[in-house]
């Protein structure tokens, strides 16, 4: 399948709580069934150079869950870097955590570091995790970022986008697709700045089912589109970083 112009995608990784219902099984299967597609989706892209992937695994919102649950995911995060980091290295991916990480505990903000930095140097997929992460939350760091850095040039000067963009998550760098699983059709607070007019794609399967051929659907879907950004004309013939 050729992907030509497809090099951000971002998931939201939604059904896992379903997954496991459907199966009588305690929600919290769900979540570690959704790990599975998480290792079998990072391999797809790398295998598509698709040059990042940004997942969207806690939610700033998620913290209203029961106190068991939260918990569990918690553990999870932290089990499963440090259980896959060495794959992942070694498959040549950078890993980032975006997100307010600081109110996480010691062992997995250790963790979450460990990874960035053995992972810094690496040029192969770039793998991005949204922790505790909220797109309202980004936009206002940006600006306290701005207002804290007085080495900035920008103090006491009128901002444009490109100068604002450097203070968001990721830079601002817009994902080319966002693919929500399970059926609901919104944002949920995800990347709200850097989604402006990323193509949307929506599949009712629940995330532990969401596999390579899943994926290809959702790649197809995008390939079908022609990206104007507003203008008359197809995305062949506009620079995208002039998209503001
Ligand atoms: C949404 O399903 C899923 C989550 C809130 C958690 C997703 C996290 C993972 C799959 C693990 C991420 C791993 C790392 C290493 C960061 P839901 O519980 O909302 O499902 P429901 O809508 O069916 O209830």
């Amino acid at each position: 399948m050729s992907n030509k112009n497809i090099s951000h995608v971002s998931i939201i990784m939604d059904g896992n709580g379903r997954w496991a219902t459907q199966r009588n099984m305690p929600r919290v299967h769900g979540h570690r069934e959704g790990i599975k597609s998480i290792n079998k989706i990072v391999s797809a892209c790398s295998v598509r150079q698709i040059s990042q992937l940004t997942l969207f695994a806690f939610s700033s919102e998620n913290w209203k869950r029961p106190e068991y649950e939260v918990q569990f995911l918690l553990k999870l995060f932290e089990d499963s870097i440090i259980k896959y980091i060495n794959d992942l290295h070694s498959n040549n991916v950078k890993i980032k955590f975006i997100g307010n990480l600081d109110i996480f505990g010691k062992k997995l903000l250790d963790s979450i570091r460990n990874a960035e930095k053995i992972t810094m140097n690496n040029t192969g997929l770039k793998l991005n995790f949204a922790l505790n992460y909220g797109g309202k939350w980004d936009i206002i760091n940006a600006f306290n970022k701005i207002l804290d850095d007085n080495n900035s040039s920008l103090q006491n000067k009128k901002i444009n986008i490109d100068d604002f963009e450097k203070y968001l998550s990721l830079e601002g760098d817009s994902p080319d697709l966002l693919i929500r699983t399970a059926g609901e059709q919104r944002l949920s607070n995800f990347m709200l700045w850097q989604h402006a007019y990323t193509e949307l794609y929506f599949t009712d399967c629940l995330w532990p089912d969401f596999d390579e051929k899943e994926l290809d659907v959702a790649i197809q879907h995008y390939q079908n589109i022609t990206r104007k950004y507003g203008s008359l004309t197809s995305e062949n013939s506009i620079d995208k970083k002039n998209v503001k």
